[in-house]
């Protein structure tokens, strides 16, 4: 295998930090972040070179490109909460878009392979189990913003890939991050309610699947257009319920979100705009199947994994 120079940016959130601790041991690994709690963890800062740099400051990317002269990028770093995005629009471009203008303007000059991350609300959720071959259409700021720069990647004359990935479920490597499923551990730990969609469907992604197929997207230079998805589609709710009952929690905790108290704007000290989510957004993963080595678990067998890893990790505390 050849080592590779790997700069991941948003290393510390919650796909990067997983990608990031399956790259470490088999590749120079280049961790960006904003302040990523990763480095107070000795076990991995012995492998990685952390930098501290925003991705919207290009000068600083573009120092940091030419000191590290990287292989490979996998660009992870995100605004990604939609209802942020809806209300912070050009911030939102500012991360989503306009950064990967940039780091696209410099792997050209050094024919860098990108791999960069897309979402499954790039489609309007009107029919469900969507292929590659489908047409976007957006029905929110952070998808459109995702679009854009799914555009400027597809036109680079560079290696490039691009994973559109379902809603992903697994553990934070580091603490932080957008897991729902940490969150809602962390909530259900201490007996409290956690409110779920009944009516969006979803074909919830391993995390620990997304990272196999980055390592080997980058040691194979997989490229093109690939839904990184699980097999199996299912309502938010039920599959919290599943999770729920699964590790043993008690299951009357996880509610319909139609039954969550409603806190006024003027309690909550600010006006909001909350960003439209589609419905049903399942992808195919055929493509991604064929093409990638790694297993594409059942969703109660990734479930059963993340059982196993909480009470390795409780069991070595
Ligand atoms: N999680 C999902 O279910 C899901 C589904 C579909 C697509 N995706 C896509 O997958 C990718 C990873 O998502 P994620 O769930 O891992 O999100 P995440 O946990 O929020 O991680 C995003 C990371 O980006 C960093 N970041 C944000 N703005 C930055 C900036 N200006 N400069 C440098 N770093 C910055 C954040 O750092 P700070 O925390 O320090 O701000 C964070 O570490 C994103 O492109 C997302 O759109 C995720």
């Amino acid at each position: 295998m050849v080592r590779k120079k790997v700069v991941i940016t948003g290393a510390g959130g919650f796909v990067g930090s997983n990608v990031l601790s399956l790259v470490l041991n088999r590749h120079h690994c280049i961790g960006v972040d904003l302040n990523s709690p990763g480095r107070n963890l000795p076990s991995v800062d012995q492998n990685v070179d952390w930098y501290s740099a925003d991705i919207t400051d290009h000068r600083q990317m573009l120092k940091l490109i030419d000191t590290v002269r990287p292989d490979v990028i996998v660009h992870t770093a995100a605004a990604a909460d939609v209802d942020y995005c809806e209300n912070n629009k050009t911030a939102a471009a500012a991360v989503n878009t306009e950064s990967v203008k940039y780091l696209i303007d410099m792997c050209t000059q050094r024919q860098i392979h990108i791999i960069f991350f897309s979402t499954d609300t790039v489609f309007d959720g009107k029919k469900g189990w969507y292929g590659e071959y489908d047409a976007p259409n957006p029905v929110n700021y952070y998808a459109e913003t995702k679009i854009a720069a799914e555009n400027l990647v597809c036109a680079y004359q560079g290696p490039w890939t691009i994973f559109r990935l379902s809603l992903v479920f697994g553990l934070t490597r580091f603490g932080g991050g957008n897991s729902f499923l940490s969150r809602m551990l962390d909530q259900l730990m201490n007996s409290q309610k956690v409110y779920f969609p009944s009516l969006e469907v979803r074909t919830p992604a391993y995390v620990n699947m997304i990272a196999g197929c980055v390592v080997e997207s980058l040691e194979r230079q997989i490229t093109g257009l690939y839904h990184l998805a699980g097999n199996n589609s299912m309502g938010r709710l039920e599959m919290a319920r599943i999770i729920a009952k699964n590790l043993g929690f008690d299951q009357n905790l996880v509610r319909d979100s139609s039954e969550k108290p409603v806190i006024s704007e003027s309690e909550k000290g600010e006006t909001i705009t909350r960003a439209n989510r589609p419905l049903d957004v399942s992808l195919r993963n055929e493509k991604a199947k064929e093409t990638f080595s790694v297993h594409f678990p059942d969703f109660t067998e990734a479930v059963n994994d993340i059982k196993g890893l909480l009470f390795s990790k409780h069991s070595s505390l």
